[in-house]
């Protein structure tokens, strides 16, 4: 850190008053003196710094707890900027998903001399991203560098979506957290791999699988988005490998309908202390105490913003040993990155009640 401690930033709804504006100002001080700011975005909250300060980057990984061959991405204002630290001109799926920018996408190209090792943990790409957000977007433009963020939860734990989840994690250990509303999507950004060919998505997010089709054509899914990857794996989505999105206690993901569902936690109950969640259509039904609404069947864009704070909302239950989430198994659109993170979550244990 290079304050003596954690200032919290809060930005009021008029983002373009003179007061948020100067606290904008503020926090982009403190990234280009080499210091770690937290601030909000449409995904979830990012903890960053400046991207061409390696000893700036390290302290990311040091505040989150990171393994340091897990890579960064970085943060432009436009993404018309991203020449300047990547191929991006001469990589020909750039140019078809250009309108996907600003929003909640990154796009891996070949990286320049100029991004040091450390954020891409000697990889020979990077990530890119262009949030939509406007508080992110007047704060990275104030920045006037491009801003290394991984998101602003302790390594392992559900992402942040909304500052108090990065204080919880933060506090303390961070220069500055940029205090703003809930993320909008919930979920990191949809990551691209532009260098391979034909394109990979490597994390599914807020921009689908089916959008990114229909934009670049054929484009081929990783095999880290819905199996577990083995230690001896090429790590082609290299934070795949690590635990994620964990609340404390052990995550089950539970496959069936309502009937099945609630028979299940019913004979559960009986020796279990246990949380759930469920989906709104659900919850009178299953009458249950520690049950958490994760939102409806038919909106998976509800689903998506409430699942990590669902997630990390189990911890404040004193004494219970599982937490059970009934899912679908409907992977089309947003419910493939809902699914993936759950998985994560679960570290794959998937329970199927199906008759
Ligand atoms: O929405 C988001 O993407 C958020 C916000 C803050 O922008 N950021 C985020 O960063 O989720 P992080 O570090 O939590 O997740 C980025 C993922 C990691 O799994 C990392 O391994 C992968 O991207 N990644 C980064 N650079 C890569 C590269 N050059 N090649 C392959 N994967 C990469
Ligand atoms: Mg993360």
């Amino acid at each position: 850190m290079i304050l003596e401690k954690t200032q919290l930033i809060e930005i009021t709804d008029n983002l373009s008053a003179s007061d948020n504006v100067k606290k904008l100002e503020f926090a982009a001080d403190i990234i280009n003196k080499g210091g770690t700011v937290c601030f909000p975005t449409e995904t979830v909250y990012g903890l960053g710094a400046n991207a061409l300060n390696a000893a700036a980057v390290k302290n990311i990984f040091e505040a989150k707890g990171r393994p340091q061959d897990n890579p960064l991405i970085i943060h432009l204002d436009c993404i018309d900027n991203a020449e300047k630290y990547c191929f991006a001109e001469q990589n020909q799926y750039l140019e078809k998903i250009k309108p996907l920018f600003p929003g909640p996408i990154t796009a891996i190209m070949k990286k320049r001399d100029n991004i040091p090792g450390i954020v891409t943990a000697g990889l020979p790409n990077v990530g890119v991203r262009v949030p939509l957000d406007p508080v992110a977007h007047m704060f990275l433009s104030l920045c006037k560098v491009p801003v290394a963020a991984p998101s602003a939860n302790l390594s392992g734990k559900p992402s942040p979506t909304c500052a108090q989840h990065v204080i919880n994690d933060l506090n303390g250990k961070v220069d500055a957290i940029i205090c703003s509303g809930n993320s909008s999507v919930g979920l990191e950004s949809t990551i691209i791999n532009l260098v391979s060919e034909p394109p990979m998505l490597l994390r599914p997010g807020g921009i689908t699988y089916e959008k990114l089709c229909s934009l670049l054509g054929k484009v081929s899914i990783s095999d880290a988005v819905l199996s577990e990857m083995k230690p001896d794996d090429v790590a082609s989505a290299p934070g795949m490998k690590y635990k994620h999105y964990a609340p404390k206690s052990p995550v089950f993901l539970v496959i069936g309908n309502l009937e099945e569902f609630k028979n299940f936690l019913i004979e559960k109950n009986f020796f279990e202390k246990f949380a759930v969640l469920a989906f709104a259509e659900d919850i009178q039904n299953l009458n249950l105490n520690n049950i958490f609404n994760i939102g409806s069947y038919t909106n998976p864009e509800e689903v998506a913003r409430n699942i990590f704070s669902c997630l990390r909302a189990t911890d404040e239950i004193c004494g219970i040993e599982k937490v059970y989430v009934h899912i679908t198994d409907d992977k089309t659109g947003l419910n493939l990155a809902i699914f993936n993170r759950l998985l994560k979550a679960s570290s794959y244990h998937i329970i199927d009640l199906r008759g």
